[in-house]
């Protein structure tokens, strides 16, 4: 494994799929739940070291449109969990120059989260340090379907002409408009899958995947994945 480098290029987007809260939890004869508890540290330690290293764009997938089949206790720990997140850290994103922004459908949560969030995102809205993009509710595929339905009418209603369509046009209709594509994915936990997340806005993404559960993951994890993103060659196609 190479060894991070604050010399070398930082990415300057990384997404995380958060994963194996549960089965931290489980190796431990602990409650689901308690893997979720336990996974909120990791947040902390990642958006401190985003911070440190310099990069500009953290985005956390926290809820994805299909966790809601999980039960509804669970759903509810995690949804009480970002409750007590946004009331506890707001402050100390404000302190720390972060800016809060959210992708998902956030119509789907439970009301008081949803003033919660926009509490926060107001707070921090004059920010222009670290932009943390939580994911809740998230699911790459309707994202899709949201854009194209909003294109599809303005091309009815005649304000767009289909041949305009391209590929920053589309993308400009996406929850992540405002936000540069993911310059490294990082997944824990082991599994080799995307679940619906960002399918579009990781074209060219490098991939990371540690065994490491999340709720284990710490400073040097991430900056051995950053490390190992300076290794790479992205070549977009190119030779
Ligand atoms: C990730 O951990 C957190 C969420 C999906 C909300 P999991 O809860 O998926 O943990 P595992 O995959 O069951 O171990
Ligand atoms: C992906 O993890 C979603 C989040 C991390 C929020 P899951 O645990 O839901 O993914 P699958 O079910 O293993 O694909
Ligand atoms: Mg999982």
């Amino acid at each position: 494994m190479a060894a991070f480098d604050p010399d070398k290029e930082i990415p300057r987007h990384i997404a995380i799929i958060m994963d194996g809260n549960g089965r931290w939890a489980k190796e431990r004869d602990l409650p689901r739940r308690e893997g979720h508890h336990a996974g909120a540290e990791s947040v902390e330690i990642a958006l401190e070291t985003c911070g440190e290293i310099g990069v500009d764009y953290l985005t956390l997938y926290a809820f994805s449109s299909e966790n809601w089949k999980r039960p509804e206790a669970e759903v509810k720990a995690l949804m009480g969990l970002l409750a007590h997140f946004l009331k506890e850290k707001t402050p100390s994103l404000i302190e720390n120059n972060i800016r809060l922004q959210v992708i998902g459908q956030i119509d789907k949560l439970p009301k008081s989260n949803q003033k919660s969030l926009q509490k926060s995102i107001e707070a921090t809205d004059g920010n222009n340090g670290l932009t943390l993009v939580v994911a809740l509710s998230y699911g790459s595929r309707e994202e899709i379907l949201e854009a194209t339905r909003s294109l599809m009418e303005k091309a009815q209603s005649r304000e767009m002409d289909p041949a305009e369509l391209n590929v920053e046009s589309f993308a400009a209709h996406l929850n992540t408009a405002d936000f540069p594509d993911p310059d490294l994915l990082i997944r824990t936990s082991g599994e080799y899958r995307i679940s619906n997340f960002l399918l579009w806005q990781i074209s060219y993404a490098e991939i990371f995947i540690t065994k490491t559960f999340w709720p284990d993951f710490r400073r040097q994890n991430l900056l051995d994945a950053v490390g190992e993103y300076q290794q790479r060659q992205r070549r977009f196609g190119g030779v």
